[in-house]
């Protein structure tokens, strides 16, 4: 046996259930190369709950939901922050740390909700609705959330919608979470027509058929899934909602409606419930592997800088929610 191979024996007594031993060999030098790589670096990994179990189990610091990561970014006292996740989470974790040098393993890995809007947009949409607040979901570029006035997550959208306190808020770019959110809150919102290519597949009527399936199965759905959607499950919240609600409920079926890892992730560490998997998974997040981990350490690539002239009112609208408890 390999010397990689030997130090990786204990960690893929955590990941055994859902990497068939075959694989393993594939991820035991980079995971053996990663963890020697941060002690050299004196560097973090902070990993999306949508992150593959080999990194989210192996090598990961921290993790979280994206805002979970992004309160943890800010508190980061190591010199790196690899970020595996997509970029708009790097952007936020620089936003939050810009003494840190902030890498993302691959710059391609981006979000079709940041993709949807442009700062322009965000500008013609105050001209339209002038003294309407705007609300600015974190998936999207630093540019756009310079233009808002408070950023918000899927863990804390209600939240920050009720703190404003006002009849009628501008929510972009995810027209769902802002259907699901007015929903919640009575608050007149008005949306952008962006949306999540992972969760938008999902529909009612699949729902509907998996539950016949199978009986009793207890179904916890994220908010940028369409409202129907949201509609047939029995809890709706943010990747670390779905997470604890498993954790602190233990149902003994359940199925969650998001990205596929995040079944994995759980199952980590719950061997006695019995995950119901439709996989969907997300092509900008699949982006991020240990190989290219592992590359990013070594060659210190590809750091994420901001442009001064939005970084500041971008770090102000993300701060905002944050203050927000
Ligand atoms: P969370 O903040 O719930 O982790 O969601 C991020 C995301 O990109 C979901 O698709
Ligand atoms: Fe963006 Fe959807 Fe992928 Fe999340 S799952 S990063 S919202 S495309």
């Amino acid at each position: 046996m390999s010397a990689a191979l030997e130090s990786s024996a204990a960690l893929y007594q955590r990941v055994k259930r859902v990497i068939p031993p075959f694989e393993w060999p594939v991820f035991a030098g980079d995971i053996a190369a990663i963890l020697q790589l941060k002690q050299e670096r004196r560097a973090v990994v902070l990993a999306h709950n949508y992150q593959t179990p080999e990194i989210f189990n192996c090598v990961a610091d921290i993790a979280g939901d994206s805002l979970a990561l992004a309160r943890e970014a800010m508190h980061v006292d190591a010199d790196v922050i690899v970020l595996a996740g997509v970029h708009f989470m790097a952007e936020t974790a620089k936003l939050l740390n810009p003494g840190r040098t902030v890498l993302i393993p691959d710059p391609q890995a981006g979000c079709s909700l940041a993709e949807s809007i442009t700062a322009r947009d965000v500008r013609l949409l105050r001209e339209r609705y002038p003294g309407v607040p705007v609300v600015t979901y974190v998936n999207t570029s630093a540019a756009v959330k310079a233009e808002s006035d408070i950023c918000c997550t899927s863990g804390n959208a209600r939240r920050i919608v009720e703190s404003l306190g006002v009849p009628r808020v501008i929510m972009i770019p995810d027209e769902f979470l802002a259907r699901n959110v007015a929903r919640e809150t009575g608050v007149e919102i008005i949306t952008w027509a962006g949306h999540c290519e992972v969760h938008e597949r999902f529909t009612a009527s699949q729902i509907r058929t998996l539950r016949r399936e199978n009986p009793g199965v207890v179904v916890l759905a994220h908010p940028e899934c369409p409202p129907d959607v949201v509609a047939e499950a029995d809890f709706a919240g943010s990747t670390a909602m779905m997470s604890d609600f498993v954790d602190t409920r233990a149902p003994a079926r359940v199925l969650l409606i998001t990205e596929c890892s995040m079944s994995d992730n759980i199952a980590v560490r719950h061997p006695g419930i019995e995950f119901v998997r439709p996989c969907n998974l997300c092509p900008h997040m699949k982006r991020i592997t240990l190989t290219n981990i592992r590359t990013a350490l070594e060659e210190m690539r590809h750091e994420v800088s901001i442009d001064p002239a939005i970084a500041a009112r971008a770090r102000a609208a993300v701060e905002r929610m944050l203050a927000v408890r």
